[in-house]
């Protein structure tokens, strides 16, 4: 095993900042060099950057290099980012991409490894401890969320149901008769296989569940209180990407619930504002920028996740936070000017026990105008005059707090579709 847990917790997870930053600024040398001298793509790009990885002697010169999006990868589908010979890389996965081609991500025995490793330091750090038993309902295959939470849970020592998502009574059925410590699925699909709990008569807070692993994909802090409350668990957010490793990049500490704490020994993140590309300090809200320290197959440097929150200082740990993802650039609605989150619509949702979670944002075009219908469902069954009551509170509650007017369609319980994985919450029919 690569890393040894002292007392629980890899030693550099309680070291001191300054041992940290000379860490840093080490391997980013080497990766920096690494991807220079392997890729000839990242060759290029720094050549007419003006840059040169000897540039590079403290961490304010990261600056200076070139950042690196979806795009490089696609540009250079399947492997042109590849770092290393493609005999040493052991396992491949893919971002299925909403357009176009998917993304493709390797590893190296060693990157495997690492991020076995770090998955074992998310879950721990979670409270998750060896001997628990994981019920696994992230999807295995191309996506990185199944296998790479399964290595990790089994290098804690774990023992792991490899449930993947799908078939969503039998998991009740096996988390009842498996009776598992942990959960690990996206948050929208833990709401779903709640749901089934009841449908099948059963509380969903009534299971042996002690914590849940959520993630893959934005969640309110008023969508955990909800997760919590119904299922009787502790909610803690896990983080990651495929482009960076997949999985594992962050995690929630138990002990602080207070954002994900980034494996800042592996990945060095910044936070730049979307438009220019500028470097914000600390605290500033803008787009989370990850360059991996150690990674041999795909090095990237710079990686612009599309992912909006804020740097924050350590607390359970010596290495930084963030806050909560708010949603992706990519997520953003403007609606006759004014900027929108899906994110802001769940809020809503959750303060009114009327209705439920599930939603359904659709954007179409009348005339030269964008207009925006918000696909809600009650948690019961309403009459005619009830539904229309619902519907105008929500209506003026999203006028008042979002600042927009939308149209809300009030459909039947169970009307809007589950997600068995990454939901689905923005349909646009503006035609191109
Ligand atoms: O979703 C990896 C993953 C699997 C993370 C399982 C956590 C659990 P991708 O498919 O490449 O990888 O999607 C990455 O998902 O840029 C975010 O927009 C979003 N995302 C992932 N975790 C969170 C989270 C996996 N905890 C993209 N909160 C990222 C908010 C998240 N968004």
């Amino acid at each position: 095993m690569a890393m040894q847990r002292q007392h629980g917790f890899d030693p550099i997870e309680t070291a001191s900042r300054d041992e940290i930053t000379a860490l840093q600024v080490k391997r980013l040398k080497w990766s920096l060099g690494h991807a220079y001298e392997n890729v000839a793509h990242y060759r290029r790009k720094f050549r007419a950057a003006g840059v040169h990885p000897d540039d590079f002697r403290e961490l304010a010169d990261l600056a200076k290099f070139p950042t690196t999006t979806k795009e490089d990868l696609r540009q250079t589908y399947p492997f042109g980012m590849f770092a290393v010979p493609m005999e040493r890389v052991l396992r491949i996965h893919a971002s299925s991409g909403t357009t176009g081609k998917p993304t493709v991500v390797g590893y190296t025995r060693a990157d495997i490894d690492t991020w076995a490793g770090l998955m074992a330091r998310s879950i721990h750090a979670a409270g998750g401890r060896p001997g628990d038993k994981v019920h696994l309902a992230y999807g295995y295959g191309l996506f990185t969320g199944g296998l790479g939470a399964h290595y990790g849970a089994e290098r804690l020592g774990c023992t792991v149901v490899p449930v993947s998502g799908s078939q969503t009574a039998r998991q009740v059925q096996l988390i009842t008769d498996f009776a598992p410590d942990i959960v690990m699925c996206t948050p929208s699909y833990m709401l779903n296989l709640a749901e089934a709990f009841r449908a099948a008569g059963r509380d969903p807070a009534a299971t042996a569940l002690r914590i849940g692993l959520f993630g893959a994909e934005p969640w309110s802090p008023a969508m955990r209180r909800e997760i919590e409350h119904c299922c009787g668990l502790d909610a803690l957010d896990l983080y990651g990407l495929s482009e960076v490793m997949g999985p594992g990049v962050a995690n929630e500490c138990i002990e602080a619930k207070d954002g994900p704490v980034i494996w800042e020994d592996h990945f060095y993140p910044e936070v730049v504002d979307p438009q220019s590309d500028q470097v914000l300090q600390d605290g500033s809200f803008g787009e989370l920028v990850f360059t991996t320290l150690t990674k041999e197959a795909l090095p990237v440097i710079r990686y612009r996740t599309r992912d909006l929150t804020r740097l924050l200082p350590p607390t359970a740990r010596s290495m930084r936070r963030f806050e909560k993802i708010a949603g992706r650039c990519d997520d953003m609605l403007i609606l006759r000017g004014v900027n929108i989150f899906p994110g802001q619509f769940e809020d809503l949702l959750l303060r009114d026990e009327r209705l439920s979670p599930h939603y359904l944002l659709e954007l179409s075009r009348e005339g030269a105008l964008d207009s925006l219908t918000l696909k809600v469902e009650p948690r019961c069954a309403v009459g005619g005059e009830a539904g229309a009551a619902i519907a105008r509170d929500l209506g003026a509650k999203v006028k008042d707090t979002i600042g927009v007017t939308v149209r809300i369609d009030l459909l039947a319980p169970g009307g809007i579709e589950r997600s068995e994985g990454k939901a689905v919450r923005v349909i646009d029919q503006r035609p191109a």
